[in-house]
């Protein structure tokens, strides 16, 4: 079964009501297990295998197979629309049919060639020009004699840009293909068996090959060769294998092909992740793993990693929304990112992952923070703090930005990625950008096993868990964490630095219990969204220093879930520009909790009061500086550049209040994608 593991809030609307996988795992099931002519009735979205019922009638192959796919994805080429809906056919008897996350950059050259030679295309994607392709190289081949991971090798040498595919043919019933380059790929592997799959490294140049199998460690050995070992055929490298059988009789198998993990967690534990180039063939049961080239020096084995998160993780419980779930776990979540990392007895830091590259981070000339989105925002909200405690140049890039402007990066760079996902494509790019520049990497990174967490030197989890709403909100107070973690142990050998050092550990102590203290107000923020914001069309969001980056953050969750336009403005350039657009309309939110800059923010608020602005102040508990007769959102006081960390829940709450309000399904806001996989 082929599922993908996107958000399921794909605006293809086939999908939009089962995006949960075990929804269509139950719809794949009811189907695979209709009649023959019910089957192929859906084969166009849910496809059962069309060998599916000779299997059951063959009983000398191996498995009776079934195989499906199914895909919701984000809409790149041509509008969300049954006609643009994956899989993607060849032709009306679905000869090939695959479906595909990324983007096929060279398409319309694909397209171009195949139209002159009488192709006809349906859609507005570039999927459909790649299951055409395939159609033309199976069609073109003298005596059909290409298997199907050569023929999706062959494909694929003409493909660029990026993917994750799976294939399904009529030409070979019963075997699916998956390959990626670019976009995420996984495959899940349950069998009810307790064994331990062996990737063995074998390639046999004859077609005897297929015929040797893996098997199990529990029945001893790796490799099961007829005839004489030293006389038969030799062993090739680039090819791995699993096969699970005990006695050379059949143990039911299924493997799930997914881009995330969350996908397949409710069906088993142990994933692979493919690398970039990889072709994977499942058929009878095995899974073969093969290299686009031979001798790129890549290995094809790929161990199977037991996952560590829990179903419980992804699914909703009692909240009516993950946005709101995630929300109210960061009393847990960020206690996760500090456990076993934070003495706070002896208020020390220690990140396993960073401890061999701490002499060479400290000699570093310059740091790079590199991310998108809300993960760029936590880059912003620790910059101060970083700069203070390690006395080292930060500078914090949007990842597009950084490559478009292909940003000078030298050896002696130390640049540190954050991504929630570890998959958001321009992440990925910059990362390899810099690595090929030969910086040192560091992922700050939640999902294990991801891209990032992989092809960096070295990194940091930030162990938040799962996280499904569209819009990020505990990904963010934990790379927030772990990156000040990472400030703090950069600083230990520091003595100037320690009073301060310990003032900050013994404020990430408090942190949990403020977040918790703030989250209890969620009833009086709900009714301020609806008393005061509810209906506006615009929303400003103002503060400086620790605060702009929860100004940027708060104003991204308010668009990104409400629709409602916000900016986070930097109070200090509130003269430059924003002021004029301040009359007593225009809500605005004013970030004034107690720091060194809190006379400034006053100061603009006072100019914002002046032109009949209607502020709401998120303040400190004890301030008693405010006008009463001004809104407030009161909150715990902690260390200045920790209080980041508790000012932007309420505007998490307000923005989730705010959605709700406006009609808005929070986890699924439109256009948007958990993981931007493409440029
Ligand atoms: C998308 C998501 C955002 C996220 C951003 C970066 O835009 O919708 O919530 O902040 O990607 O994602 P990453 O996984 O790299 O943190």
């Amino acid at each position: 079964i082929g599922i993908d593991g996107d958000t399921p809030d794909s605006p293809t609307i086939l999908f939009k009501e089962v995006g949960k996988v075990n929804q269509l795992r139950k719809l794949i099931q009811e189907h695979s297990a209709s009649s023959p002519e019910e089957a192929a009735a859906n084969a166009r979205h849910v496809q059962p295998s069309e060998g599916a019922n000779v299997g059951l009638l063959d009983m000398s192959k191996k498995f009776i197979t079934q195989t499906s796919m199914a895909h919701t994805r984000w809409a790149t080429h041509g509008p969300p629309a049954v006609l643009n809906c994956h899989p993607h056919v060849s032709d009306a008897s679905n000869e090939f049919s695959l479906v595909h996350n990324g983007i096929i950059t060279n398409y319309k050259e694909i397209k171009f060639v195949l139209e002159k030679r009488g192709y006809v295309f349906r859609t507005d994607t570039d999927t459909e020009a790649v299951a055409m392709l395939c159609k033309y190289v199976y069609d073109s081949q003298p005596n059909k004699r290409l298997n199907f991971t050569d023929l999706a090798k062959a494909v694929i040498k003409e493909l660029e840009g990026s993917f994750a595919f799976v294939f399904k043919s009529t030409h070979f019933p019963d075997e699916i293909v998956a390959a990626r380059r670019g976009s995420p790929l996984l495959i899940g592997v349950k069998t009810d068996r307790k064994l331990k799959v062996d990737f063995v490294d074998v390639e046999l140049p004859t077609a005897d090959a297929d015929k040797i199998l893996g098997h199990d460690s529990e029945a001893g050995g790796l490799l099961t060769v007829p005839g004489n070992a030293n006389e038969g055929p030799k062993l090739r490298r680039s090819q791995s294998r699993a096969f699970l059988s005990e006695d050379g009789m059949p143990q039911p198998i299924e493997f799930f092909v997914a881009s995330d993990a969350s996908a397949v967690i409710e069906q088993t534990k142990r994933v692979l992740y493919l690398e970039d180039d990889d072709i994977a063939h499942i058929s009878e049961g095995e899974l073969h793993i093969h290299r686009l080239r031979k001798d790129d020096g890549l290995s094809s084995v790929r161990a199977i990693e037991t996952l560590e998160i829990e179903l419980a993780a992804i699914m909703k419980g009692q909240f009516d929304h993950f946005m709101q779930k995630e929300i109210y776990e960061q009393p847990e979540s960020v206690v996760n990112t500090m456990r076993g990392r934070i003495n706070f007895d002896t208020r020390s830091v220690t990140l396993g992952g960073l401890k061999a590259y701490l002499p060479v981070i400290r000699r570093c000339r310059r740091l790079l923070f590199v991310a998108c989105g809300t993960s760029y925002h936590s880059c912003i909200a620790v910059r101060g703090v970083f700069e203070e405690l390690t006395e080292i140049p930060v500078a914090v890039e949007l990842a597009s930005d950084f490559l478009d402007r292909r940003t000078p990066v030298f050896r002696d760079d130390v640049a540190i990625f954050v991504s929630q996902s570890g998959e958001t494509a321009d992440t990925i790019l910059a990362m390899r950008y810099c690595l090929e520049r030969g910086a040192l990497c560091v992922g700050v990174v939640n999902t294990v096993g991801s891209t990032l967490s992989r092809e960096t030197h070295s990194g940091v989890h930030i162990n938040a868990g799962p996280e499904i709403g569209v819009a990020s909100t505990k990904a963010y107070t934990s790379q927030y964490i772990a990156l000040v973690m990472i400030a703090l142990q950069l600083s230990d050998d520091s003595i100037s630095k320690e009073a301060r050092r310990q003032e900050i550990i013994d404020g990430l102590h408090d942190i949990p219990a403020m977040i918790k203290s703030v989250l209890m107000m969620d009833k009086a923020l709900q009714q301020l969204a609806k008393e005061t914001l509810a209906k506006e069309k615009s929303l400003l969001i103002m503060g400086r220093g620790y605060q702009y980056a929860t100004c940027l953050e708060g104003a991204l969750k308010i668009k990104e879930v409400s629709y409602m336009h916000s900016e986070g403005i930097l109070a200090g350039e509130l003269k430059h520009g924003p002021l004029a657009l301040i009359d007593e309309h225009l809500p605005v939110i004013f970030i004034m909790t107690k720091d060194s800059l809190y006379p400034k923010v006053q100061s603009a608020l006072a100019q914002v009061m002046a032109r009949k602005g209607q502020p709401i102040v998120i303040c400190n508990e004890d301030d008693a500086t405010i006008d009463p007769a001004v809104r407030t959102i009161r909150v715990p006081s902690t260390v200045d550049c920790l209080q980041g960390l508790v000012n932007v829940i309420p505007l998490q709450l307000l923005s989730y209040h705010l959605a709700i309000m406006n009609g808005v399904d929070v986890d699924f806001p439109r256009n948007l994608a958990k993981a931007v996989t493409v440029e």
